[in-house]
This record gives C-alpha cells, sequence and structure tokens, in this order.
C-alpha cells in the first residue's frame, strides 16, 4: 500500500505544480476582520460541535489562506456538502471570501510555521509529510495545515473522501488507501501535534 501511495504522490505533486501557480490570496485582513465576526460564533467557540453528526467544528486560526478560499468556495459549488456551511459560503462575494480568509490565515501564525523538525512517529503518517509537513504545518498555501484541529474533525474530514461525500482529486484516492484504524491513528496523531487554534472574536 505504502508503495502505491508512493507513486500516486509523485503523480499528485506534478499536477499540482501545474495546476495552482497563483496560490496567493490577495485578501485584506483588516476587511475580513469584521466578517469573521459571525464565522467566530461557531468556530471562535471552544468545544462547539456540529450537531449531527456530531463533531467538533473546525479550528481555522492559523489555518492556510488559499486552502480556506478553497474550502470555502467548495461549500458555495457542492464538492463540500453542508447547508450550514453553503448558506454562510453563498452570502459572500468572491473579494469577501479572499478577506475573511486573509484574517483567518493571519491569526495565530507565529504557531503556524512550515517545516519543523519533528520527525514523523508514525509510520502512516509518511505518505502524507509530503503536503501536510513534517510537523503536521503544510508546505503550500493551498494545503490545509493539519496539526492541532480537532481529533473528531480530521475522522470526519478523512471518512467524507473515503465515501465521496467530499470531492477532491487529491485526498480522494489518498484516503481511499487507508483503512478505518489508519484513518483514527492519523487523526489523533495529528490532533496532538501544536500548530491551528480556535480564536474568539475580540
Ligand atoms: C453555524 C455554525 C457555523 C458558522 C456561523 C460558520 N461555520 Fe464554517 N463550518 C461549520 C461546520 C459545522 C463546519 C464543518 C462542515 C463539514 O463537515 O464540512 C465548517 C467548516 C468550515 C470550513 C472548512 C474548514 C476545514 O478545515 O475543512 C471553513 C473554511 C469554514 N467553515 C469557514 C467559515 C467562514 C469563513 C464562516 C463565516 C463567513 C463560517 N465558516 C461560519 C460551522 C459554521
Ligand atoms: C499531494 C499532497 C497531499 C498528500 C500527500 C496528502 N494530502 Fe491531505 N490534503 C491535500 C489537499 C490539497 C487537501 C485539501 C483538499 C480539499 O480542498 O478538500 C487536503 C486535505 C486533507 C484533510 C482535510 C483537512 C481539513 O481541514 O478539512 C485531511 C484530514 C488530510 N488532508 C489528511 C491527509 C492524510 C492523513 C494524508 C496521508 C495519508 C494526506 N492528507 C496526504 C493534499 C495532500
Amino acid at each position: 500500500m505504502i508503495i502505491k501511495t508512493k507513486i500516486f504522490l509523485t503523480a499528485a505533486l506534478l499536477l499540482i505544480g501545474c495546476a495552482s501557480l497563483p496560490a496567493f490570496a490577495e485578501g485584506d485582513a483588516a476587511a475580513g476582520e469584521m466578517l469573521a465576526y459571525t464565522c467566530l460564533g461557531c468556530h471562535g467557540i471552544d468545544g462547539y460541535r456540529n450537531a449531527y453528526p456530531s463533531y467538533r467544528v473546525p479550528k481555522l486560526g492559523g489555518q492556510k489562506a488559499t486552502y480556506l478560499v478553497i474550502a470555502i468556495k467548495g461549500y458555495r459549488d457542492g464538492t463540500r456538502a453542508h447547508p450550514t456551511m453553503s448558506a454562510q459560503a453563498l452570502s459572500l462575494t468572491d473579494q469577501q471570501v479572499e478577506d475573511v480568509a486573509a484574517y483567518l490565515a493571519s491569526l495565530s501564525a507565529d504557531t503556524v510555521e512550515a517545516g519543523g523538525s519533528i520527525a514523523p512517529s508514525l509510520e502512516e503518517a509518511a505518505t502524507c509529510v509530503a503536503c501536510h509537513g513534517q510537523n503536521g504545518i503544510s508546505l503550500s498555501p493551498s494545503w490545509p495545515t493539519l496539526a492541532g484541529q480537532h481529533e473528531d474533525y480530521l475522522e470526519h474530514a478523512l471518512n467524507q473522501y473515503r465515501d465521496g461525500a467530499r470531492k477532491d482529486p487529491v485526498m480522494g484516492p489518498m484516503a481511499a488507501a487507508l483503512t478505518d484504524d489508519d484513518v483514527k491513528l492519523l487523526a489523533r496523531y495529528y490532533s496532538r501535534l501544536s500548530g491551528l487554534e480556535t480564536t474568539a472574536a475580540d
């Protein structure tokens, strides 16, 4: 399985290299702060849960800006399915999406640096580090940081890629190669690294 994913990985990296050159969001973080007030009503409350299925609302503080833009637009165009988030996403213009992403990405940026020296202590994470980083801090603004994200949300996200509820050409095949045990192990591993934060509105 590991060899198979490595071959896939090489192909995926080549693909991403070509597809995502304009990787930087040009958002205005100051304008985004106003917009983020609504968002932090859910994302800024420690332990706030999605009702059904029950899992904690993802941390966004310090998440990568371009990934946030891609994710928000995903709720808008249907590659991600979640009624409340779709409604939130549909209420924003493209510029507002960029702005709010720039603001959220700027939070707790001091803890969120790519690279780091923590070697993967988990064999199952060996293929993940190429994109999500040795320390769970992703290496590109287009890829999400996993370090510190809620364990149950990571598990939920991986299962959504596995069952196709969340569609992504890179993570779909990556997640399909994982067993239930791998998913649980990886979710626990990344949730325990330090990185993302739940940041409350001021
Ligand atoms: C009513 C609560 C609520 C509000 C308000 C809300 N969200 Fe969310 N958000 C959620 C939930 C629940 C999820 C997880 C959805 C899923 O399972 O795909 C989510 C997911 C996300 C994600 C995906 C994160 C990831 O790592 O996959 C982003 C980005 C996001 N929200 C941004 C926003 C922004 C920006 C706003 C404000 C404009 C906002 N949210 C407002 C509940 C909320
Ligand atoms: C080739 C690069 C690449 C590799 C390798 C990779 N990922 Fe990802 N990962 C991504 C991208 C890109 C996304 C965002 C996809 C999207 O927009 O939904 C992502 C999203 C995720 C998410 C969702 C995060 C969130 O906030 O919703 C999780 C969890 C995840 N990856 C875990 C893993 C794990 C575990 C591995 C190793 C088994 C792995 N990834 C390997 C590129 C990669």
